[in-house]
């Protein structure tokens, strides 16, 4: 896609490694502003760095489960770039865990980080939002659309967040604003897949499973984002796009 995001200004929670970097810097390659968040300043100030070598880049450390973070960084946004056309919600927390052995307090974190992450993203950037025209996109996850052994607090946050963008879709379509969320299925070489199949074995049965037969890529993820946020995509909003080689077809979770 050759969209230009020249002028555009991209804010990307979560933003300093993965799935979330690789985003902020297809953004920045096609000439948008990016500010990037993070919980660890030295992540947040390296990140912007290699983005500040392709386009404009800043970014502060703000933890997504703190609602006057999230603001503060949103404004520090809004403040060097101005109105923000595209909020990526892509902070989140993992680990495998049976809910047998699973704490209370480890349910909470995910669900915090997750759910009620993207419920302060969205909130704080709503009145910083470019309108119309502005776009919002969380990033869920194949464990929103099917259940996942070891993942109860993903799965239940992650269709948290599916429901939460489909009923601000409701709400923000008469300002022009659109919300959408991509659901990615195991992408390689990320934090993510590390947690959940930590051998060779693991991730050559989970590729063998998925119908297109292998892990998606950091990129493939990108070049939908970049999509969704675009004026071709004015008519999409509320939408839950898999991006999984087909996954969430196969009627079982990550873990089988
Ligand atoms: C069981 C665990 C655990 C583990 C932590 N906990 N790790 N329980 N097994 N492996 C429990 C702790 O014991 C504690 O409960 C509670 O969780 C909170 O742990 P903290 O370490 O205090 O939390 P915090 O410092 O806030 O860190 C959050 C975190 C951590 C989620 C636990 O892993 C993190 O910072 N993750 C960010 C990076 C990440 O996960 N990236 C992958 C995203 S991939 P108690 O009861 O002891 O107090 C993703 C989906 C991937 O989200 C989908 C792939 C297909
Ligand atoms: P990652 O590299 O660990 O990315 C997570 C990002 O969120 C990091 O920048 C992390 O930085 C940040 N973060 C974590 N907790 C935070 C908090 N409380 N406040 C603010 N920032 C926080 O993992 P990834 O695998 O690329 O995953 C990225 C996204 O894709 C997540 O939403 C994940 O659920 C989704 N996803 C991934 C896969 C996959 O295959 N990897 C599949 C489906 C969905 P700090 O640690 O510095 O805070």
């Amino acid at each position: 896609m050759n969209t230009s995001y020249k002028n555009k200004t991209i804010f990307v929670a979560g933003g300093t490694s993965g799935i979330n970097l690789g985003i902020a810097t297809r953004f920045a390659k096609a000439g948008a502003n990016v500010f990037v968040t993070s919980r660890d300043q030295e992540k947040v100030d390296n990140a912007v760095a290699d983005l500040g070598d392709i386009a404009n880049a800043s970014g502060l450390a703000s933890d997504v489960r703190d609602y006057a973070a999230v603001s503060n960084a949103i404004d520090a946004c809004a403040e060097k770039f101005g109105d923000i056309d595209c909020v990526i919600s892509g902070a989140a927390g993992n680990f495998v865990a049976p809910v047998e052995s699973m704490s209370a307090n480890g349910f909470r974190t995910v669900v915090d980080i997750d759910l009620n992450g993207t419920f302060n993203v969205y909130r704080a950037a709503i009145d910083k939002l470019r309108k119309p025209g502005a776009s919002l996109i969380a990033i869920s996850a194949t464990q929103s659309l099917l259940p996942g052994r070891g993942q109860a607090h993903v799965c239940a946050a992650k269709a948290g967040v599916n429901m939460l963008t489909q009923t601000l879709a409701l709400e923000l379509g008469p300002l022009g604003v659109r919300v959408n969320a991509i659901a990615p299925g195991p992408i390689g070489d990320t934090e993510g897949m590390k947690r959940l199949t930590p051998t060779k074995e693991a991730s050559a049965t989970l590729a063998e499973s998925i119908p297109i037969g292998r892990f998606g890529t950091k990129d493939e993820v990108a070049d939908l984002a970049l999509y969704l946020a675009s004026d071709q995509a004015s008519y999409i909003t509320g939408a839950i796009i898999p991006c999984d080689g087909g996954q969430s077809l196969t009627g079982h979770g990550s873990l089988g």
